[in-house]
């Protein structure tokens, strides 16, 4: 009898102990596959407001986005217009009306979930307030109007450590009792890949800021350095594969696909990187208005199940020969998403080997194009396919 009341005792204090650390962190399993949704910035910039967040959630079930996996509808940078007597933050009145809990619970009525951003520094990239000071204080009022995901930027933040500013947001959010993703936006410069992770960070800004083009690193308008484009991000991720995984990403910034500066060909390479480096899915054009042709790509359930493998692996470059490479992932069932990369201006043959796939060289292996989605046949040692200019071919390899 006593050793099966003891057993009873140890069981119930395990289950207890247990409740207890998921009470203390209830942060543990966020982010498991990296975040898929929306953020308004790359579209829409400071001009957001409660009706165009509500129709875009609208949009995202209306289209197929919440099918294929997005989730997440974020509000970006200016959303907030001041403090109150007491500290808390105010939303902007005329901007959103009804307030953020209404915004939140509208998102959360049609099975989506709720982000916001804000900055750990005095005051936002666009001047609004920022967080610093006010942590524990914001995190409280998130957790009242149900945010699940806050995306965290780094202006203003004068002589701030990073990674202590982004551990004491993380404990605020986790102190307010809500599971709330952290999306660190520190433009990689105190290289977070390195401890965003130990701070409970679930994604990492790896770069400076995503503009819609294909290739280059020109200067800003205002002379400031430098407007990223599809190319140069994906290079600024080589070597840094191994830090990402499950819970914690690598983020090379939201995607442009469908906000006009490139073409098709390169929208559907933007997006196929994108899922190799199991990169954040946050779309960022406007979900209502798209043509089939966008739709189509950002809704590639293949291709969005490469970005969302469990394995949780990040692809990398394992193949370059001027303008063509080869970029692979390991997926959880042991096959390999390859990407052929053609960045010239001509149409080209690309080749990958089976030795840059890990696999030896006599295993037979079906090929699959995540595109075209059909099985192109068996094949032995290496698969060559043409690509187009600023084009990719993807496929899935599986002995
Ligand atoms: C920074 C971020 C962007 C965006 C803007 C908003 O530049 O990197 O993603 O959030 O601020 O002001």
């Amino acid at each position: 009898m006593v050793p099966v009341r003891c057993l009873a005792i140890t069981i119930l204090l395990l289950i207890s102990l247990g409740a207890l650390a998921a009470q203390e962190n209830p942060s543990a399993g966020l982010a498991l596959t990296p975040p898929m949704g929306w953020n308004s910035w790359n579209k829409f910039g400071c001009n957001v407001s409660e009706d165009m967040i509500r129709s875009m959630a609208d949009a995202m079930v209306k289209s197929g986005m919440k099918d294929a996996g997005y989730q997440y509808v974020n509000i970006d940078d200016c959303w907030q217009v001041s403090r109150d007597a007491k500290g808390n933050v105010v939303a902007d009145p005329q901007r959103f009306p009804h307030g953020m809990k209404a915004v939140g619970d509208y998102i959360h009525s049609l099975g989506l979930k709720f982000g916001v951003y804000s900055d750990a520094g005095s005051k936002t990239c666009a001047g609004r307030p920022g967080g610093l000071g006010h942590e524990y204080q914001d995190a409280l009022r998130y957790a009242a109007w149900g945010v699940d995901y806050l995306k965290y930027d780094w202006c203003n933040t004068s002589t701030q450590d990073a990674k202590a500013s982004y551990a004491n947001i993380r404990a605020a959010l986790d102190a307010s009792g809500r599971p709330i993703v952290l999306s660190i936006c520190e433009w990689g410069k105190a290289s977070p890949w390195l401890w965003g992770k130990e701070v409970g960070g679930n994604l990492w800004r790896t770069t400076d800021d995503i503009s819609d083009r294909w290739s280059g690193h020109p200067k800003w308008p205002d002379g400031s350095c430098c407007a990223n484009s599809v190319l140069s991000i994906l290079d600024q991720q080589v070597g840094i594969q191994s830090y990402a995984g499950p819970g914690h990403w690598n983020d090379p910034d939201m995607l442009e696909v469908g906000n006009g500066g490139m073409t098709g060909t390169e929208y559907r390479a933007h997006f196929s990187l994108w899922a190799m480096l199991a990169a954040p899915l946050i779309a960022g054009n406007d979900l209502r208005n798209m043509t089939p042709e966008i739709h189509d790509i950002l809704t590639n359930k293949e291709v969005v199940a490469v970005d969302q493998d469990p394995l949780g692996r990040e692809g990398e470059r394992v193949a370059k020969n001027g303008d063509l490479e080869v970029w692979a992932k390991q997926m959880q069932d042991g096959s390999r998403a390859v990407i052929l990369l053609n960045r010239g201006e001509s149409q080209q043959n690309i080749t990958v080997n089976w030795r840059d796939l890990g696999y030896p060289e006599h295993l037979s292996a079906v090929v699959r194009d995540l595109w075209e989605h059909k099985d192109l046949g068996k094949f032995t040692g290496s698969f060559s396919a043409a690509v187009v200019p600023h084009g990719v071919v993807m496929t899935s390899i599986k002995p």
